[in-house]
């Protein structure tokens, strides 16, 4: 493996005294032990928005959910030599979820900082070029698979050429621009396409074989042409930031790199609309419900527990309930209220995804669908406000009390998607 040139390694070893970073001196030799405090230098926005996506988090040292399912179908996040339970091989989740580490086929993943960092800068501006989700055998080829990797220089996406050698005082383009890490612009697509998303979003299956998250093929079938980056990475104008302080006054244009979705409570009420109508007809309210997916994916899209559901209740002018479409849940008491993925074992019955061999039911809405619901609801004296609310659960409701006290309580409490009602 080529190393770094040493001069990189003492600029680093220069930008990082005094920040008490996890960098050390012995570690690079490969530009994916770069540590993301060294971008934060100079791109301090940009690393304030990853630090807190569930990018920088995906690791099972960072994510409690991602962690409860790892320990589960691997093992201990911690050890070396950890394989997977169902084939006893190299846990694929990492590839995805730790792609520093399975670049270096370790499981160890306290082992190095660059491991536990999820996916971090360096491991989405490392790929050169996107190889697709598939070899020409048909094979699938997840995460770090599905792209060729650069061991020793960064890439993105304007075009430009850097130099790491210092820059002549007062010179002019096209000499090469400074840039302290090795970085070469790259004008294929990929930075700007979905390409740079579908090596880990595509799809994934599990040991079954049975399709867990197919985020790539919802996208293909919905014909849409508008990129992920266009609402995941859009661009925003932030406040500047020097040594985690805001320079009144001055801010900069990034692309969002929260790559928010479905842990964050304001992107998930960009994905749905709805629509209320009653009509009083003697003893009943006839309420007329229509949801409408706004987005080129399912909604939800993603793993197989995310799910939404609908609750449609009426109220008195006191707020009071007096009538609600659930006891429980809608998936057991109002199935069309319910949103979600059913993965199924061999005899047909609802299973957890490791077991799945098959998939029931997806009543989540596809892309762009309008869906209609139907409601009589009593008449009783009083009503004054019918109401319609969607909630995104992160997790079904078995799961959620499979990790109740596992997981922070937080990640089990449903977020408003989407909200509309009538008044009498
Ligand atoms: C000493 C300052 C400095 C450090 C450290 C630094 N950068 Fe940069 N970087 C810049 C400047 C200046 C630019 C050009 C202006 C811009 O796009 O912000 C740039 C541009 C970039 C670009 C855009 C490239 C293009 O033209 O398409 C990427 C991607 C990037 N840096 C990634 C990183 C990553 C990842 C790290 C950490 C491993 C890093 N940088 C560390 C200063 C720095
Ligand atoms: C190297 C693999 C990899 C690449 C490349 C990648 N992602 Fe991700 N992404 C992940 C993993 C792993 C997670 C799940 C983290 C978790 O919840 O544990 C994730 C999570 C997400 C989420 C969900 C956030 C949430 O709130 O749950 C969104 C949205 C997302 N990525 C968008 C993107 C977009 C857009 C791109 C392309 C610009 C992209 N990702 C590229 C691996 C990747
Ligand atoms: C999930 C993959 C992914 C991760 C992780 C990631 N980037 Fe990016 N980055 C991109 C993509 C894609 C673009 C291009 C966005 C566009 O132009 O639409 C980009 C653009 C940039 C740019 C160009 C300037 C801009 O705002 O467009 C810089 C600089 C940059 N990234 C730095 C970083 C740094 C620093 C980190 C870590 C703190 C990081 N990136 C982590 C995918 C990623
Ligand atoms: C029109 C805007 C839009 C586009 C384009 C878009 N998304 Fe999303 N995406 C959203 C919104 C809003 C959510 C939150 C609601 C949800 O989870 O469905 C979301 C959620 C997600 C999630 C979160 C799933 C989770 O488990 O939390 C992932 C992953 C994701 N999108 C990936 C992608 C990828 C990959 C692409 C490109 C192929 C893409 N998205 C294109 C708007 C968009
Ligand atoms: C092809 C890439 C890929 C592989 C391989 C992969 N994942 Fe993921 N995983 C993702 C992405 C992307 C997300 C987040 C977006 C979404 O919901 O699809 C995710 C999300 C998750 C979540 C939800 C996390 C949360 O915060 O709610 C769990 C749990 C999970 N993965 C477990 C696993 C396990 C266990 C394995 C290995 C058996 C694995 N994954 C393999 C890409 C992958």
């Amino acid at each position: 493996m080529n190393k770094l040139p040493s001069f990189i390694l003492s600029t680093f070893a220069l930008l990082f005294l005094g920040t008490g970073s996890a960098w050390s001196a012995e570690t690079p030799g490969s530009i994916h032990d770069v540590a993301p405090e060294a971008c934060k230098q100079c791109h301090e926005e940009i690393y304030q928005q990853w630090k807190g996506s569930m990018h920088a988090n995906a690791s099972a040292l960072k994510d409690p959910i991602h962690g409860a399912f790892y320990r589960n179908v691997a093992g201990d996040p911690t050890a070396e030599g950890v394989v997977l339970k169902a084939n006893k091989k190299y846990p694929v989740c990492l590839k995805c979820h730790a792609p520093a580490a399975a670049l270096d086929k370790k499981t160890k993943l306290d082992a190095k900082p660059a491991y536990s960092d999820g996916v971090s800068c360096v491991s989405c501006h490392s790929f050169s070029a996107f190889k697709g989700s598939e070899s020409k055998e048909g094979k699938p080829l997840l995460g770090i698979d599905a792209y060729e990797i650069d061991r020793n220089s960064l890439h993105g996406p304007s075009g430009i050429t850097y130099t790491t050698e210092r820059v002549p005082e007062g010179s002019k383009w096209p000499t090469p621009v400074n840039h302290t890490v090795p970085l070469q612009g790259n004008k294929a697509a990929l930075f700007k396409s979905n390409d740079i998303c579908m090596g880990c979003h595509e799809k994934r299956s599990n040991a079954h074989g049975t399709p867990l998250c197919s985020t790539g093929k919802e996208y293909r079938d919905s014909k849409n042409t508008v990129a992920c980056q266009s609402c995941h990475m859009a661009n925003v104008t932030v406040p500047k930031l020097k040594d985690g302080k805001i320079l009144e006054g001055q801010t900069v244009t990034v692309a969002d790199h929260s790559t928010a979705g479905g842990h964050d409570g304001k992107m998930v009420t960009r994905g749905l609309a709805m629509t209320l109508d009653t009509d009083q007809a003697g003893d009943t309210i006839k309420a007329k419900l229509t949801v409408r997916n706004r987005l080129p994916h399912s909604f939800p899209t993603g793993a197989p527990f995310r799910n939404f559901f609908i609750k449609v209740a009426a109220y008195d002018k006191d707020g009071k309930e007096l009538w609600k479409n659930f006891k429980v849940h809608p998936i057991k008491d109002d199935p069309k209220a319910a949103f979600w993925l059913t993965l199924g074992d061999p005899a047909g019955k609802p299973t957890a995804p490791p077991k799945a061999t098959q998939i029931l039911a997806d009543s989540r809405l596809q892309p762009n669908e309008t869906r209609s619901l139907e409601y009589d609801i009593p008449n009783a004296p009083g009503t004054a406000i019918i109401r319609a609310e969607a909630l995104y659960d992160l997790l079904l409701p078995p799961l959620k009390k499979n990790l109740k006290g596992k997981i922070p309580d937080e990640l089990m409490k449903p977020k408003l998607a989407a909200s509309a009602e009538v008044r009498f």
